[in-house]
């Protein structure tokens, strides 16, 4: 899916990268920096990059081999970049790749994750900190809310309640704050297309007459992200 979305990703993920940006501060504002970072499901490296640009070591990985190869061509001249292909749901193989001296990063990556919850435990218990953004539940609430005015399962997200992720973390050093961004597109069509430019598996799970119906709904349409970004220290 995201191999398919390589060449349009960047360009078109901008609230991806607007909450890269903000994840950075977060994390600049509140731990101590190690010299080592690993961003996990960095895609074109949004998050990665801000690290780079102040001179720390960071390993790019990913389970796409496209997304790796366009960080590639993005940090060809930095010294301290480190490019691997990486699928963080194989816990011996993200194991291997941390360290109590690293700090693991993630942005809008996570919610991939086969059990979100065990990719955590594995991260914590084999780093010195970590720190992600996913996005919550209230995201997509317009178009959630389109499709079932039309009758239409969307087989996409099942956005995690934070209060969960808060329980989980109850008995650790956890730092966090919740993000809005949202995005008007001028029809359904260009939403969609937005999807698949970057890498949201939008099959819709209806008959044609269902879909033609919603296609002619030519109002515009927000797309919206309850972000919750998470530091946990170790
Ligand atoms: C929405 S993109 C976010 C990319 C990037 N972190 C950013 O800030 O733009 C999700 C990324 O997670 C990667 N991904 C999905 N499942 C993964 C897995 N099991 N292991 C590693 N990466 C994964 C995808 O290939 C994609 O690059």
């Amino acid at each position: 899916m995201f191999d398919l979305a390589h060449n349009t990703y960047h360009d078109n993920a901008l609230q991806q990268k607007y909450v890269a940006n903000k994840l950075f501060n977060f994390i600049n504002n509140n731990i101590k920096l190690p010299e080592n970072i690993i961003d996990i499901g960095c895609g074109t490296g949004f998050l990665g990059e801000k690290f780079l640009e102040i001179n720390k070591k960071v390993c790019f990985s990913d389970i796409s081999l496209q997304m790796i190869n366009e960080c590639k061509k993005r940090f060809l001249n930095y010294p301290n970049a480190d490019f691997k292909l990486l699928n963080f749901d194989d816990y011996e193989a993200l194991k291997k790749n941390l360290s109590t001296e690293t700090l693991v990063i993630s942005n809008m990556s996570l919610q991939w994750a086969k059990n979100f919850f065990k990719s955590c435990n594995n991260i914590i218990e084999n780093s010195s900190a970590f720190a992600f953004s996913i996005p919550i539940k209230g995201s997509l609430n317009e178009w959630y809310q389109l499709l079932r005015q039309y009758n239409i399962s969307f087989n996409g997200f099942n956005f995690i309640d934070p209060q969960e992720v808060f329980s989980f973390f109850e008995n650790r050093n956890i730092k966090y704050e919740v993000l809005d961004t949202s995005l008007k597109f001028s029809n359904i069509t260009q939403l969609v297309k937005n999807f698949r430019n970057t890498g949201v598996n939008c099959k819709l799970l209806t008959n044609s007459k269902n879909i033609k119906k919603l296609l002619k709904y030519r109002n515009p349409v927000n797309c919206n992200y309850k972000v919750l970004n998470c530091i946990i220290s170790i």
